[in-house]
């Protein structure tokens, strides 16, 4: 039985992966710092994301190894937070790394997550897997940037001669789960205060939960696909677009906006940072497209229609 490994496979995306790949006949193995039973899709083996332990034994003739692992963005960035931030990604990157190369058969692919944040703030340019990185004072990313920097830094280092890498540049993953932000937006929304967000005129760079699972399975049967990819829907749009078309299918006639000034306390209160709005994240999947992936979800109205009504 193939068998894939879901590193912090226990929140969102480990969540919606476990789900599809276990439909698609694959053995699911989660490494959790906080293991609980089995679930009905996959078995969970302890690790701590910084040692080699037993949980290695799992990496042995795999199929896939996925790193989700990291400390959710989606908090104030103090010192203390910060360094988590980091410190998760760079340390299970860099042991996952260890532990592929203690193995006798490693496993045939090796995908870390990554982020569509990466490239520079930009209102018109799409960005492919070309584009420019960086951040800008106007999108307050500096310290993302730096993240999702070393980030792939640390994963491009680890030679691993058996095992392809890819690391994933995702956009915004539209999903039911818990730390999706889909349910936060449809709850804005129904509570009247779905208007633009800042500007308005900031892109926004999503991807549906069914297509960035399909995504992922296109990336392990690809044998030519190597680096960053980008894991976003053709066509992004703005901030203002995206809460119109959603109060649109919510049926919600108001929508309160929010100035840059709201945001910035509003963000203060709710413990988490404004760049996670303010930023334009123009990013487009180019080399799926150029190697033949069809998405199921191409707008976001599509999108939104099937997760409201589903
Ligand atoms: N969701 C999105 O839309 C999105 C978009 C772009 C990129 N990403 C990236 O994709 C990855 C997965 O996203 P997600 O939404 O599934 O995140 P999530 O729900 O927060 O899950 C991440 C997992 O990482 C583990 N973790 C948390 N803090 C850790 C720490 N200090 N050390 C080691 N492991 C830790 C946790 O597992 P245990 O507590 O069980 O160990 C947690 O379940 C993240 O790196 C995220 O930055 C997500």
């Amino acid at each position: 039985m193939k068998r894939v490994i879901l590193a912090g496979g226990s929140g969102f995306i480990g969540g919606i992966l476990a789900k599809y790949f276990h439909k698609a006949g694959y053995e699911i193995v989660i490494l959790s710092r906080a293991p609980r039973g089995p679930s009905l899709d996959a078995r969970t083996e302890y690790w701590d994301g910084r040692t080699v332990g037993a949980w290695a034994a799992e990496l042995e003739g795999a199929d896939a190894v996925i790193n989700l692992a990291g400390r959710s963005v989606d908090c104030r960035y103090t010192l203390r937070n910060r360094k988590l931030i980091l410190d998760s990604r760079l340390d299970s990157t860099r042991v996952l790394g260890e532990a592929i190369k203690r193995c006798g058969v490693p496993p045939r692919v090796w995908l870390n997550s990554s982020t569509a944040t990466i490239y520079k703030h930009s209102l018109d340019q799409p960005m492919d897997e070309t584009g420019e990185i960086g951040s800008t004072p106007e999108a307050q990313d500096a310290f993302s940037i730096e993240v999702a920097r070393r980030w792939e830094r640390a994963f491009e280092q680890v030679v691993t001669p058996q095992t392809r890498k890819i690391a994933l540049r995702s956009a915004m993953v539209l999903g039911h789960g818990r730390n999706s932000v889909f349910p936060v937006l449809r709850r804005l929304v129904r509570f009247g205060l779905g208007g633009n967000m800042a500007s308005g005129k900031q892109f926004v760079s999503w991807i549906h939960q069914t297509d960035f699972c399909r995504a992922v399975e296109w990336l392990l049967e690809k044998e030519d696909f190597n680096g960053p990819v980008n894991l976003a829907a053709p066509n992004p749009v703005t901030n203002q677009e995206m809460m119109r078309i959603l109060r649109e299918i919510c049926r919600a006639p108001v929508g309160l906006p929010s100035k840059h000034w709201m945001i910035e306390i509003g963000a203060f209160f709710l413990r988490t940072e404004p760049e996670l709005i303010i930023k334009s994240r123009r990013v487009i999947p180019g080399r799926l497209l150029k190697s033949g992936f069809q998405f199921e979800f191409r707008t976001l109205r599509e999108a939104f229609e099937d997760l409201v009504h589903n």
